[in-house]
């Protein structure tokens, strides 16, 4: 066993987790795993045959500190699939290690999903977006440096994963699909993980605009290189809710503006990942 960081939110924390949440939500196995971003909590409220797990209750799990990141597990059927659900994610910008931020995507794992869902509210910097647009991801970009794998190799991870296609093209095809089915217009982008917690300056964004980045967040890139690690297949949404600071004006950010475009677009996601799940292999 290790003994870094990434030992402590490794594959025995993850089992150590996993044990405790099928303590009360039983042992069907979950299709997939889901991380629910900023103001999208509410596809927890979706779920059917609902069984909800407070984080304080999970081994391993801290309580989040972010206003829109409740901290309840949920488990159920979601479109008469069986899902798991976190509302309420692990930021590096809480002070958590990356370890920490990738952690939900092990315990998926451990609970025995293949499948890892994220969400996230993102900044708009492809200058088509506006706010409320849903974006698939399609490939991402790590502007921090950080990568949740640092440390002496995990019992069961790749050393070196591979990241060629960290969003599967099926799953992103299958969402596409879902999209049209339920009328939910979707775009496709890069998604630029950076720090935080403070927001972009405007020369940052125009930056990530070079780097080829089309919506900016602080989030999702740690479970995604996680579940790489691991062997699960990705799938993942943002939600624009803000243009990037300087895309048009220099309106400055706010994260009670972001709760609340997320929330308008709600509805549209909660129905499109709904008809996703439906269509899963
Ligand atoms: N920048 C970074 N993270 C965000 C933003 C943003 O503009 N909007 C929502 N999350």
């Amino acid at each position: 066993m290790s003994t870094g960081r990434n030992g402590q939110y490794g594959s025995q924390a993850a089992a150590n987790a996993a044990a405790t949440i099928r303590n009360r939500i039983g042992t069907e196995q979950p299709v997939v795993g889901i991380v629910l971003g900023s103001g999208l909590a509410g596809l927890a409220d979706r779920f059917e045959n609902v069984r909800r797990v407070e984080y304080r209750d999970i081994p391993g799990f801290p309580v989040p500190t972010v206003v829109g990141h409740p901290g309840v597990l949920v488990a159920g059927t979601l479109a008469g699939r069986h899902a798991v659900a976190l509302a309420g994610r692990f930021h590096m910008y809480e002070g958590h290690d990356a370890a920490l931020a990738g952690f939900p995507a092990r315990v998926f794992a451990a609970l025995g999903a293949d499948v890892l869902f994220v969400s996230n509210a993102a900044g708009g910097i492809r200058r088509t977006f506006r706010p409320g647009d849903l974006m698939v991801i399609a490939d991402h970009v790590n502007l921090t440096g950080r990568n949740p794998l640092l440390g002496p190799v995990e019992a069961g991870d790749l050393r070196f994963p591979d990241m060629s296609e960290p969003y599967d093209a099926d799953l992103r095809a299958t969402l596409h699909r879902a999209g049209k089915r339920t009328g939910v217009v979707l775009v496709e982008g890069v998604y630029g993980w950076a720090l935080g917690p403070s927001y972009e300056t405007p020369t940052e964004v125009r930056m990530f605009e070079r780097l080829g980045v089309d919506a900016v967040g602080m989030s999702t890139v740690p479970e995604v290189i996680a579940a790489r690690a691991i062997g699960m297949r990705v799938a993942g949404v943002s939600c624009v809710t803000n243009l990037a600071c300087g895309i048009t004006t220099n309106t400055p950010l706010d994260h009670k503006e972001v709760l609340a475009v997320a929330k308008q677009a709600a509805g549209r996601f909660e129905s499109l990942v709904l008809e996703w799940v439906r269509d899963l292999a």
